[in-house]
Order: structure tokens, then C-alpha cells, then sequence
């Protein structure tokens, strides 16, 4: 059977999840069972697993600060995700109910500044530059958020759409990278093709996840599909199938219909299925995964750098 891109860090990520429960304790039980009911519902690690292995894979020996920050990645990760939900009124995350369903808003909205505060906590055991890099990538979410619910109901042009992804995806995924090699104090050259890494995985993990927006399935996304096309958010897919000759003007006509009903997205859904506009997207998810592997290329080798390629492998080849 093959190895997943983990399989070597399995130990330092279950440390992951004892660090995060560490942390999300509090004196209002409220606040940790709703931290703990998101962290616990599951999700792919990757943004830890890419902190620890980039962290290892350059050289790193002291493991146990690259898993206190990898545990501030996946709690910073966890706060967007409980306000992503709220923003985007999504009713569903990690195949359960998003955490404004369960606990209202207002618990949600606060549990989501907690985990925040608290994962710069951990990075404030650190110093000044590793606090910097992190406030950066939070600033790009944030900025990119802004701008992302600005354009709704808006074609995008593609260069909109990628600053979007790279700011609300891929620059936290680099920054975690970046600060797994700074970490192991990698020459700025090292640390420099790290970021890359980071990013270029960060691009194809979100176009990824915008096609399965379209082409997944709810059982295995633990969310429901056609979201982003409900909402008016121009994703690559939705872009690329616009500008098909034959059926794009139809489905911008229905991208642009104030009201959408569920016939209205299975059109969509099947006029999409008739233009190239996914197949387009994932050619460019394979563009930026390969870019991510070539960023690689002056690490030593090592299961490590192995379990790097491997996730950029499988950031283009998921299903969920
Ligand atoms: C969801 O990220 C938000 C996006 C950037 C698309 P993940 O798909 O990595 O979420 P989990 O952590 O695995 O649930
Ligand atoms: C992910 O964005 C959340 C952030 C990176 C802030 P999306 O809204 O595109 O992701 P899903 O589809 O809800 O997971
Ligand atoms: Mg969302
Ligand atoms: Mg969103």
C-alpha cells in the first residue's frame, strides 16, 4: 500500500492535537467545548503537517517548538473556518453542523476570536519575527476576505480571483512552511524555497477545492457542493466555463439571477459538465502543485522532503 504524505510524522501530529487542547482550555467551559467540537470533527492536518515537515525536512532537531507552532496553524486555521461559516452562512463544516448552527452566533463569533488570541499566545513563546510572519498571513485572510465579498456576483477577472486565493489560502500555508524552516535555522535561501512551497501547494489546494465545489460530493466534503456558484463567488472553474462560446453565456446569465433555485444550480451544474472549464482548473492546480515540488529541489532528501512531495501529489489528486 502507498505511504500517505504524513505517514512519517503521525507521533509529532498527535502531539499536535494534545498542544491544541492544552491550549483551548478556559475558565468559561463554553469556550472549550466549542473550540474542542470544531478541532475535534476532524479536517486533513495539512497546514501542521506542512509546519513540521518543512520544519524536519530542513533540519530541524528540537521538534517540539515546530509542533507548538504547527498547533497555532491548525487553531488560526479553525477561527477562520468558525467565521468563514458565519460569513458564508454555511451550514455544514467537517461533515457536521458549522459551530454558529450548533452554538448561535454570538458563542461562535467569540469562540473564533478565542482561538485566535490563543494560538498568538503560543506564538509569543517564540519571538518577534515568527509573531510578525503570523499576523502577515492572519492580515492576508483578512484582506482577502474584504476583497472576495466585494467582487460577489461579480465575474472575477482571473487575476482577482488568483490574489483572492493566494491571500485567504496560500499565504498562510507559506507562512507556516516559511516558519517551519526558519525554525530549524535554514539559510534565507531555504527558508525563501520553503515559502514557495508553501504557497504554490496553497494555490492548487484552494483551485482544487473549488472544483470540488462543483464536481465532489457532500458525503465526502463534509459540506454541500455548488456553493460558491449559490453565492456569486467566481471561482477558476466558474470563470473558465463563462467563457465558453456555446453554453457561457447562459450560465453567467444564471450566475448573475439574484434568486438561485435548485434547478437553476443542476443546470449550471450540467451546462459546466459540457465545457472544459474543469478539466482547464485542474491543469492549473497541476501547474502550481509542480511548482511546490520544484521548490524542493535543494532539500536533502529525506521521508520528510518525501511526505512534502507526496502532499503536493495528493493536494491535486483529493477528493475531499
Ligand atoms: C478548508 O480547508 C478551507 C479552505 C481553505 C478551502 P481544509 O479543506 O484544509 O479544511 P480541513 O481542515 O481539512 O477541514
Ligand atoms: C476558506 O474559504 C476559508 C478561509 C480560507 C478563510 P472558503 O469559504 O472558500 O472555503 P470553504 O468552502 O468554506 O471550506
Ligand atoms: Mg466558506
Ligand atoms: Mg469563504
Amino acid at each position: 500500500m502507498s505511504q500517505s504524505w504524513d505517514s512519517s510524522i503521525k507521533d509529532e501530529l498527535q502531539m499536535v492535537e494534545l498542544e491544541i487542547h492544552r491550549s483551548i482550555r478556559s475558565e468559561q467551559p463554553v469556550l472549550t467545548e466549542i473550540c474542542g467540537y470544531v478541532i475535534s470533527s476532524g479536517g486533513k492536518r495539512m497546514r501542521p503537517g506542512v509546519t513540521i515537515l518543512s520544519y524536519l525536512a530542513s533540519g530541524g532537531k528540537d521538534v517540539s517548538e515546530a509542533i507548538k507552532i504547527a498547533a497555532a496553524f491548525e487553531m488560526i486555521h479553525s477561527a477562520t473556518l468558525i467565521h468563514d461559516d458565519i460569513n458564508d452562512r454555511s451550514e455544514k463544516r467537517r461533515g457536521r453542523l458549522s459551530a454558529y448552527k450548533k452554538f448561535g452566533l454570538q458563542q461562535a463569533l467569540v469562540s473564533g476570536d478565542f482561538l485566535f488570541v490563543k494560538a498568538f499566545a503560543i506564538g509569543g513563546f517564540f519571538n518577534e519575527e515568527i509573531v510578525s510572519l503570523v499576523a502577515e498571513a492572519c492580515t492576508a485572510i483578512a484582506e482577502s476576505e474584504i476583497v472576495q465579498f466585494e467582487k460577489e456576483g461579480e465575474i472575477a477577472p482571473l487575476d482577482v480571483y488568483l490574489g483572492i486565493i493566494e491571500g485567504k489560502t496560500a499565504k498562510p500555508i507559506m507562512a507556516g512552511a516559511r516558519i517551519g524552516a526558519y525554525l530549524a535555522k535554514a539559510s534565507p535561501e531555504r527558508i525563501h524555497a520553503m515559502g514557495e512551497y508553501g504557497l504554490n501547494i496553497g494555490m492548487a489546494f484552494q483551485i482544487v477545492d473549488d472544483i470540488l465545489d462543483i464536481v465532489g460530493t457532500e458525503s465526502s466534503l463534509g459540506k454541500p457542493r455548488m456553493v460558491d456558484f449559490y453565492e456569486g463567488k467566481a471561482t477558476l472553474p466558474l470563470i473558465h466555463a463563462m467563457e465558453d462560446p456555446e453554453v457561457g453565456q447562459r450560465i453567467s446569465q444564471l450566475f448573475h439571477s439574484k434568486v438561485k433555485g435548485n434547478e437553476d444550480i443542476e443546470e449550471v451544474f450540467s451546462l459546466i459538465s459540457r465545457t472544459d472549464a474543469v478539466e482547464r482548473s485542474k491543469e492549473k492546480a497541476k501547474e502550481y502543485a509542480e511548482k511546490a515540488i520544484k521548490a524542493l529541489e535543494g532539500l536533502p532528501d529525506s521521508e520528510h522532503r518525501t511526505g512534502l512531495r507526496r502532499l503536493a501529489a495528493k493536494v491535486v489528486d483529493r477528493n475531499y
